[in-house]
């Protein structure tokens, strides 16, 4: 499973881009607006840290605006992926930036149909938020769990892209159904590391090792 992080702060994503685990980045108009920076100059900033694929959302909600912007965004960097929101247009703006040529995420997924609908407009990626989802008391695993079984049953190339990820379990039992990629916010990302038991462990580790008195350099 490919880790993306979902943020528009550079500094995170260059501390993260370091470790070598970082595959791409997501962001939207909210992350964008919280880091009250200038949309494309972040956006051409973040696809200078990583070659990784890098989302950036169109305002418009019209085809022919979508599609203005999405032209606009992809002459940034060839690393630039058009997001696109989950409607009618944003699928006909979907079908035909694939024909171009450039790589697409459709947004605000919420149901199986809407991933089918992703899928058959030929995006590179769905990006179904679970988050949201487990907020208004649906089970947002099961539909990771749901369009898994229908990409594979036809075998869709669109990647699911598990968004709106509150926690490090919603990590694992992405891993555990199948989604191609999760995209993290930066504390979750650094959370999955941690565990109370390697803490303890090393730290007696390194008690033991003074006590020797040597030293590897
Ligand atoms: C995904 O691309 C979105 O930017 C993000 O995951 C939304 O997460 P939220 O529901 O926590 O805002």
């Amino acid at each position: 499973m490919k880790f993306f992080v979902d943020t528009a702060e550079t500094a995170e994503i260059q501390e993260l881009a370091a470790t070598g685990l970082l595959d791409g980045v997501t962001t939207n108009p909210s992350l964008i607006a919280k880091s009250g920076r200038d949309f494309k100059e972040v956006i051409a900033e973040i696809c200078k840290i990583t070659d990784g694929d890098v989302s950036a959302e169109v305002a418009a909600t019209d085809y022919d605006g979508m599609m203005k912007e999405a032209l606009e965004l992809v002459k940034i960097a060839d690393n630039v992926v058009i997001k696109l929101p989950l409607t009618l247009d944003g699928l006909k703006a979907c079908k035909a930036l694939t024909e171009k040529g450039h790589k697409t995420n459709v947004t605000l997924c919420f149901s199986a149909n809407q991933a089918l609908l992703a899928a058959k407009a030929g995006a590179t990626y769905v990006s179904p938020f679970i988050g949201r989802l487990d907020d208004i008391n649906v089970d947002g695993m099961e539909l990771i769990r749901e369009i898994r079984v229908i990409f594979d049953n036809y075998g869709f190339d669109t990647q699911i892209l598990a968004a709106s990820i509150r926690t490090p379990n919603h990590v694992k039992d992405c891993a555990l159904v199948g989604a191609d990629v999760a995209t993290i916010p930066p504390a979750t990302l650094k959370a999955l590391v941690k565990h109370p038991l390697t803490d303890k462990g090393l730290e007696s580790f390194l008690a033991d090792w003074a006590k020797t008195g040597q030293k590897i350099v």
